[in-house]
């Protein structure tokens, strides 16, 4: 069964900007109010300045006020289950800590994984 998390990452995937590389994905992070934020990866002629999916949703969420987040589901259209990428580890271990990653396909394949399974030592601010 889709929840209603998996379902708005994969409706924000539908607006993803990625005639680059074609690789289209959605993100919906989920507040501690209840309230999704989503994210869909906008691409850039620069390469350099594209945008991830997750990204967008972190930077819409805290731009909106949000500040506490339970979990985020990403969806991509590949059979082994898209994880974000490295600056997305570290950025969603600044805002969202040890969350709970939804990782979802086309197919409705769904597998969940806390950010600390697949980001065992980040760069945290604690050491600052
Ligand atoms: N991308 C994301 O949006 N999130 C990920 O977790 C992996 C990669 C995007 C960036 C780029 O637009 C495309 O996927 C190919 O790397």
């Amino acid at each position: 069964m889709t929840d209603r998390l998996q379902a708005a990452a994969l409706a924000a995937r539908e607006n993803a900007h990625a005639p680059y590389s074609k690789f289209r994905v959605g993100a919906a992070l989920e507040d501690a109010g209840g309230r999704v934020h989503t994210g869909c990866n906008i691409e850039n002629a620069t390469y350099g300045l594209t945008l991830c999916a997750e990204r967008v949703a972190v930077c819409k969420a805290i731009s909106e006020g949000a500040r506490e987040f339970r979990r985020i589901a990403i969806a991509a259209d590949t059979e082994m289950l898209t994880p974000p990428c490295g600056a997305c580890r570290q950025i969603l271990w600044e805002f969202c800590g040890n969350a709970e990653l939804v990782l979802v396909n086309l197919q409705g394949r769904v597998e969940i994984v806390r950010l600390s399974d697949i980001f065992p030592r980040p760069f945290d601010a604690s050491i600052l």
